[in-house]
């Protein structure tokens, strides 16, 4: 690729390469941005030009960009021993890092079962559930719960399980069994209540009971819910689920592909709520994108249940690249390193700090709904007129996020995600290592991207 000009990569790109999620319009423009190197919170394009990494990637790049230490350790690991399995025998790269994953997770979630990717993990927490109530006789479990609007992955299963009908749309007929609940926007618990009075918690009751108790494998949920913008939980919301999941038999899992590995101030997003799941997907962090790794963290119990069942005997479900020895390397100098650097005490101390400035953009623009997450995770939501409720049309929104929010991003040298995933919105996740000045140039950037919707919709 060095021998490659960068107008060649452009073209080579646009002939040859087929685009994930990008609309075919964008990918045939010329101006599509080509990245060539990261350092710390920044990406520089083909022409020099530095970008704010406001994204994290893609909610991945934790410990940022460029770091030297987690490519030494990927490289001594090939060439110590590039490829093993995990299938038969173990390597020591995968059984260190399974160790300081179930170290850092909530007592109980003991085994790790490696992939390569979150939607992999969604799928491989499908068939452990199903196959955990196999094991124990109760084959009538298939079926999944999982929430409005959520995204889950692309494979067929974990797609079935996501809750977001444009998404779905061309691919049916997927797997049968899935329904999903109303998402928590909006929700509070009302003084002198409980969590159980949430109209998505009483609707989670509701479909168990007409589904039938004894035909649902599992409640899928991420701890703050990204697909229609970072929605946290209302208090009690968790111990809540955790509850209903554990009257009915039901597996809870914990989806934190975007949750874990700090992204919300702590190792995990569910002990933030001070919840421990039966399964626990995640993927992104773990490696800070530094080389692909998925997995599932497994309470005991559950992965004994399956591998001392008379029938299988197995978890009758792998894949060659599955606790690859270099992705579990450098899952373990990348986690190492976030906890010696304690990158989590960064993003606790600065949550009051980011939130302060979100408040501030809030209020200069009458476009700003308002600004909803934790820790790293935010998504600022636009709307027509906060004043006086007028919301956007569908031509503004689509105006917003294709062309608006991209173009002003462009101007101040920010990348991150225009969302419109239920409503019109910018995602803000940047990497855990973003420092007071980093973050102060990531509030600019959103400050002026509300100011040119501002004055779209104003004129
Ligand atoms: C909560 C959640 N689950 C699953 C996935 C799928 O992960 P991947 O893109 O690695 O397949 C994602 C991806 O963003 C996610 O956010």
């Amino acid at each position: 690729m060095s021998t490659t000009n960068t107008g060649e990569i452009r073209s080579l790109a646009q002939r040859h390469l087929f685009p994930h999620f990008t609309r075919g319009q964008v990918w045939a423009d010329a101006g599509f941005p080509v990245i060539v190197r990261g350092e710390g919170c920044y990406l520089y394009d083909d022409g020099g030009r530095r970008f704010l990494d406001g994204l994290a990637g893609l909610f991945c790049v934790n410990m940022g960009h460029g770091r030297s230490d987690i490519p030494a350790a990927a490289t001594k690991q090939m060439e110590q021993l590039a490829y093993w399995t995990n299938w038969s025998a173990a390597h020591p790269a995968s059984a260190e890092a399974a160790g300081l994953i179930a170290g850092l997770a909530p007592e109980g979630l003991e085994r790790v079962f490696f992939v390569n990717s979150g939607s992999e993990a969604v799928e491989s927490a499908i068939k452990l559930a199903r196959q955990y109530h196999v094991s124990r006789g109760q084959a009538g479990r298939t079926k999944i719960i999982a929430r409005d609007m959520a995204y889950h992955g692309t494979t067929l299963g974990a797609l079935a399980v996501t809750g977001i009908p444009k998404y779905k749309e061309p691919f049916g007929p997927l797997m049968p069994g899935v329904r999903h609940i109303p998402h928590t926007l909006g929700e509070t618990v009302l003084d002198g209540g409980t969590a159980s009075d949430l109209p998505s918690l009483k609707a989670l009751v509701e479909v168990i009971e007409e589904e039938g108790p004894e035909t649902v494998a599992a409640v899928f949920a991420e701890p703050v819910q990204n697909s229609r913008g970072a929605l946290v939980p209302p208090t009690g919301y968790w111990q809540e689920l955790r509850s209903i999941c554990d009257r009915y038999g039901i597996l809870l899992v914990s989806d934190e592909v975007i949750c874990a590995y700090g992204r919300l101030g702590d190792w995990f997003g569910s002990a933030k709520y001070g919840v421990t799941p039966d399964l626990l997907t995640f993927a992104k962090g773990a490696t800070s994108g530094y080389a692909p790794l998925g997995g599932v963290l497994v309470r005991d119990d559950i992965a004994e249940s399956i591998l001392t069942s008379p029938r299988s005997g197995s978890f009758t479900h792998g894949a060659t690249w599955g606790g690859h020895p270099v992705s579990t390397a450098v899952a373990v100098a990348n986690l190492t390193a976030m906890r010696d650097e304690d990158v989590l005490g960064n993003v606790r101390r600065l949550e009051p700090y980011f939130q302060a400035g979100l408040d501030r953009v809030r209020d200069a623009h009458s476009t700003v709904l308002e600004w909803r997450g934790t820790g790293f995770f935010y998504a600022v939501e636009f709307t027509g007129d906060r004043e006086s409720g007028r919301p956007l049309t569908e031509e503004q929104s689509v105006d917003l996020v294709r062309q608006v929010m991209p173009e002003a991003m462009r101007r101040v040298n920010l990348i991150t995600r225009p969302d419109d995933r239920g409503a019109t919105m910018l995602m803000l996740s940047p990497p855990l290592v973003a420092d007071e000045s980093v973050l102060d140039e990531l509030l600019a950037g959103v400050d002026a991207v509300a100011s040119a919707v501002d004055r779209h919709i104003h004129g």
